[in-house]
């Protein structure tokens, strides 16, 4: 099996661009590989890796194919030409045969093991983890429908991939023309919570917008999202230090560590020599995931369902509105 390498950070995975195929309008999938053909770390469903790009530049990006399989990693990426530059990076600079530092799968999106039925609801290129769900739940025999919302066919991902699916009856293609008010009628479909049944959603902030309003009434752990781009309130929060100065305080050895108002407590920590991993910096991927003992919490974070915020935080968006936090380090 293929093994961390030694060459970076001793983390990371040293893969190969395999194959990049056009999916759809703006997007690309991207196969990555062991170049010495070896099996890849394995990975769940709802997965996603680091890809470390040039100059610097890390991004998330989901797994999109079977976790039954072992030889390739498969993701897609949008161009977003208003983002912060990662996925025009992937599209202008990864080539075929290019090597890749990626870093091991890590899940905070994984198929609950207790669903009877599963609902499926991608919103354009939120499709790619939904598409390795579909792809585990097909494999298990486990009963689900999926949703794939998108302006048209010419925006969707996987069309040929999906199509075996769609043939069974469970994929079902909504295109609305950009006008979502002509699309999926997501309250409608989520309108009568039913028994055992787990529903799972990624798409752009729109969306998830109308399906966490149309879910809000399901019974608490029975919804799931994930975002793939912070929602512009939590940056524009996180920028603007909306809460004030407060203390971090180190359980193990008392160590007290100011975090001002314009700095995260990852980077307070890292600068006090108490460096913890981070990755997205967003409040999206969990890497920076820290317990904390004791204090108030502003989390800011898209990940963390409300039972771990009671005891986790993330140290990249996450701020204090008490005076001090004790972390469990
Ligand atoms: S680094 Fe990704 S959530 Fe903090």
């Amino acid at each position: 099996m293929a093994s961390p390498d030694n060459t970076a950070d001793g983390r990371t995975l040293d893969l190969m661009v395999r194959q990049i195929r056009f999916e759809g309008k703006g997007i690309n999938s991207y196969e990555l590989v062991d170049p010495q053909g070896e099996a890849l770390p394995p990975f769940t469903a709802g997965a996603h890796i680091d890809i470390h790009l040039k100059g610097g530049t890390v991004r998330q990006y989901s797994l999109s194919n079977s976790p039954s399989e072992r030889h390739r990693y498969v993701i897609a990426v949008l161009r977003d030409e208003a983002g912060r530059g990662g996925s025009k990076a992937v599209h202008d600079t990864l080539r075929v045969q290019d090597r890749v530092k990626v870093s091991a799968p890590r899940n905070n999106f994984e198929l609950a093991a207790n669903a009877r039925k599963v609902v499926l609801l991608a919103g354009g290129i939120g499709v790619t983890p939904l598409k390795a769900m579909a792809h585990r739940l097909e494999e298990a025999g486990i009963d689900y429908e999926m949703h794939y919302c998108a302006r048209d066919a010419r925006c969707t991902a996987f069309a040929d991939e999906l199509a075996s699916i769609e043939t069974s009856g469970r994929l079902h293609f909504h295109f609305d023309g950009g006008d979502p008010s002509a699309g999926l009628n997501i309250g409608e479909l989520l309108h009568e919570p039913a028994h055992d049944t787990h529903v799972y959603y990624c798409g752009p902030a729109g969306f998830m917008k109308a399906c966490a309003a149309a879910a809000q009434h399901w019974p608490s752990g029975t919804v799931h999202f994930e975002h793939f781009k912070a929602p512009e309130r939590d940056l524009s929060q996180q920028v603007a230090g909306a809460v004030g100065e407060f203390i971090v305080k180190i359980a193990s050895t008392g160590q007290m560590i100011p975090v001002t108002p314009d700095q995260s407590i990852a980077d307070a920590l890292d600068e006090a020599g108490v460096p913890i991993e981070t990755s997205c910096r967003a409040g999206l991927c969990g890497t920076c995931k820290v317990r904390y003992l004791s204090g108030e919490v502003e989390h800011n974070d898209c990940i963390l369902g409300d039972d771990e915020k009671r005891e986790y935080l993330t140290a990249c968006v996450s701020r204090a509105t008490s005076r001090e936090l004790v972390l469990d380090l």
